[in-house]
């Protein structure tokens, strides 16, 4: 996959790509990842990315030509086409759901917000998806992008060293992760639970599973509502939450 970052602020994106997983499947070729400055792109002496906005009121709105010709040179660099998506707190809510069709594509365009805003013409003629990543408003769009790339990654074939580690993680299957334990046995006079030291499998597995179902019933019950339950498992959690 090769995903393309426009950005006021490039050097925002200095550390948190350069580290742990990300870092990792750029270094084994998996991902490449491209920041680009969309003021290169502004034209006038001052290198202006900025504006007033017409009809008045607070801050200050991206310009759309640099975006624009920053977006077609970019997209231009390689020939594999893909989305080109807008960081904005009016797009669509990011998900487990959305990394994965991410992940599908075999190239991004991210496309960072910044100010008050930016030009309505970009959202109507030049992006193809916007994504907000979650109801607050972040400075810009740049933590976000990190954010999406960060759980697109992970998800690209080769990028985590056991790859059942994606596949068993909370959401997917609908569902929070079980609390995980390691050693020691005992820590401070706090036990791990006996039935892990047990050696039996199935066991553990029908441990961890009622622990994920139980957490997500108390913590997240909406979640609980579409996951992928067995009957027997549904009657289950009811039987165990009204016991007292
Ligand atoms: N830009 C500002 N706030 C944002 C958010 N919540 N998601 C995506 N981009 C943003």
């Amino acid at each position: 996959m090769r995903i393309d970052i426009l950005t006021i602020f490039p050097g925002a994106f200095r550390g948190p790509l350069d580290e742990s997983i990300i870092k990792r499947a750029r270094e084994r070729g998996i991902v490449e990842i491209y920041v680009h400055n969309i003021r290169d792109w502004a034209t006038d002496k001052h290198r202006t990315v900025d504006d007033y906005p017409y009809g008045g009121g607070p801050g200050m709105v991206l310009k759309p030509e640099p975006i624009f010709a920053a977006t077609e040179a970019v997209a231009r660099m390689d020939e594999r086409r893909g989305p080109i998506i807008l960081l904005t707190p009016i797009g669509r809510t990011f998900s487990q759901e959305v990394a994965n069709e991410l992940a599908q594509k075999e190239r991004l365009i991210l496309l960072c917000g910044h100010y008050e805003g930016v030009d309505a013409r970009v959202h109507q003629h030049l992006v193809t998806d916007e994504i907000s990543i979650g109801d607050y408003i972040l400075s810009g769009g740049e933590l976000a992008a990190m954010v999406v790339i960060d759980a697109v990654v992970r998800l690209l074939p080769g990028a985590l060293g056991d790859p059942e580690s994606a596949r068993r993680e909370s959401f997917v299957e609908g569902l929070l992760e079980y609390p995980p334990y390691t050693r020691p046995a005992e820590f401070r006079g706090w036990k791990v639970p006996q039935i892990l030291l047990s050696g039996h499998h199935q066991e553990v597995a029908r441990w961890r599973r009622r622990q994920s179902i139980l957490l997500t019933a108390l913590r997240r019950p909406d979640l609980l509502a579409k996951a992928n339950l067995t009957p027997a498992e549904r009657a289950w959690v009811a039987r165990y939450l009204c016991q007292d």
